[in-house]
């Protein structure tokens, strides 16, 4: 306890009383948006109010209001819980206040980056020199793995894309998949490349960029091409071939980028590793830490393997930085200029962790996601749509009246996922996938356990049952 500091301790009993309600407390918001509104939206006072006495209020205001995301029942999108020590670790970020732009405003800060930078490298079995940088989320490490990209593609074309921009200049062609995360299109816009430079790849059913495809989709055009393979497709979470279609990009000149927001980290398991064979081969590579690696949001992993194009495409020349050859100073690899030292939950993470214990946590979500996918499909009314081989599954729910049509089923499944968030027990999202409504079964938090396991079937089960009667 501090003396000087009440608020901190009262924001540390809410924190502890938070995550101690987990288990218990509703998954989803049961607060309504008017109440949300009426409880936050107090008038600006003229006089500021007592630190102590906003944490209780806005404890008070959120109830309700707050998904149960870091707890082990919820499998919408692909989001993480938060380890111990990098959820202290990122309260001491907080505290220690730093910018963590350059070495000279932040030593510990830059050195804890390089540190876990290398780290993960290492663990993730991609090129031991190559740069990085600790962005914000997935979105982030696009732009900025895209634009060292868009700076290396247009130098090899002879254009220099810092100093004369994109007027003028070769135009770029865009190859991905057609399920790719919309991050893609969005990391284009920013970086003034444009969605219509955007081709995509045919992929097979299960959202694999084929040989032939990739093979047929390079012959059509030529000049400067990016090629975006998925470690982890959204849906189904399977692979691209790298190993076969990384070689083929290259040997047509393309610059090969890989979104693995969550899969990239499946490297780190000795029982998955096969699955990404080849994925070292490629020149850039997007990743989230706030997903698979559990850390606090904002927090996301660019690595690149020309490290020129990417200091190129983000380094800043001005003359009150102090710039230094000895040290790293993360504004020349980000694109923020001051940012938080977010490298320290990271860092914290990977320690708590170790090599075994992130292995273990990425197979331990992969089995449950199994248990959920494949016990959910067994029950009456239900139909597993994709046996996860990794941490995302399918399935879909099924109208019970004869003659029902695939519109129905659509229907149906939308429904259940609102009565099981409903309940409170379990929280999932639904997708359009190959053309039918399913429910997406995503486990990438080390919270989940068999009892949570056992709890969403159960749950799964009640909100099926209270459909049909
Ligand atoms: C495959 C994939 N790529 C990119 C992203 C974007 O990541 P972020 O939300 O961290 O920016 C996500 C997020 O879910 C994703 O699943």
């Amino acid at each position: 306890m501090t003396q000087n500091h009440p608020a901190l301790d009262r924001a540390h009993e809410h924190a502890a009383r938070w995550l101690e309600g987990l288990d218990t407390r509703a998954v989803n918001a049961t607060a309504t948006l008017e109440q949300m509104r009426a409880r936050l939206g107090v008038p600006l006072e003229e006089h500021g109010t007592d630190p102590v006495q906003i944490v209780d209020d806005l404890a008070a205001a959120t109830e309700g209001g707050l998904l149960g995301s870091p707890s082990g029942r919820f499998f919408a999108w692909v989001i993480g819980g938060t380890l111990q020590s990098a959820l202290a670790a990122d309260w001491l970020t907080s505290a220690w206040d730093q910018n963590a732009g350059l070495f000279a405003t932040s030593p510990a800060s830059a050195v804890a980056e390089e540190v876990a930078g290398a780290w993960l490298l290492d663990l993730l079995e991609l090129p031991r020199d190559a740069s990085f940088a600790f962005v914000t989320g997935c979105q982030m490490a696009h732009v900025t793995a895209l634009a060292a990209a868009r700076e290396g593609v247009l130098r090899d074309a002879g254009w220099n894309a810092t100093q004369d921009g994109l007027f003028g200049a070769p135009r770029i062609r865009v190859l991905a998949n057609a399920t790719r995360h919309d991050s893609v299109d969005r990391a284009l816009r920013f970086l003034g490349i444009g969605e219509r430079a955007l081709i995509e790849i045919p992929t097979d059913g299960d959202g694999r960029v084929t040989e032939a495809s990739l093979r047929s989709t390079l012959e059509a055009d030529s000049g400067p091409t990016i090629v975006v393979l998925a470690a982890g497709d959204l849906n189904t979470g399977v692979f691209d071939s790298f190993r076969t279609l990384i070689p083929i990009a290259k040997a047509a000149g393309a610059w090969v980028h890989v979104d693995g927001a969550f899969g990239l980290m499946a490297r780190a398991s000795k029982s998955k590793r096969h699955m990404l064979d080849g994925v070292d081969l490629a020149d850039s590579w997007a990743a989230d830490a706030h997903k698979w690696l559990n850390v606090p949001y904002d927090s996301g992993v660019a690595i690149v393997r020309d490290r020129e194009a990417h200091y190129n495409a983000m380094t800043v020349h001005a003359s009150y930085l102090e710039a230094s050859h000895e040290v790293r100073d993360e504004i020349d690899y980000n694109p923020e200029f001051s940012r938080r030292a977010r490298g320290f939950a990271l860092y914290a993470a990977l320690r708590e962790l170790g090599r075994e214990g992130l292995s273990t946590l990425i197979d331990r979500c992969c089995a449950h996601c199994h248990a959920i996918v494949t016990g959910i499909g067994a029950l009456p009314g239900a139909e597993m749509l994709w046996e996860p081989e990794l941490d995302q599954g399918l399935v879909r729910f099924l109208d019970p009246r004869p003659g029902a049509t695939d519109a129905d089923h659509d229907a149906r499944t939308d429904a259940v996922i609102t009565a099981i968030n409903a309940t409170g027990e379990a929280f999932f999202a639904g997708v359009t996938w190959n053309g039918r409504r399913a429910m997406r079964v995503s486990v990438v938090n080390w919270r989940t356990n068999e009892t949570d396991v056992a709890r969403t079937i159960a749950a799964t089960q009640r909100a099926i049952a209270e459909l049909a009667r």
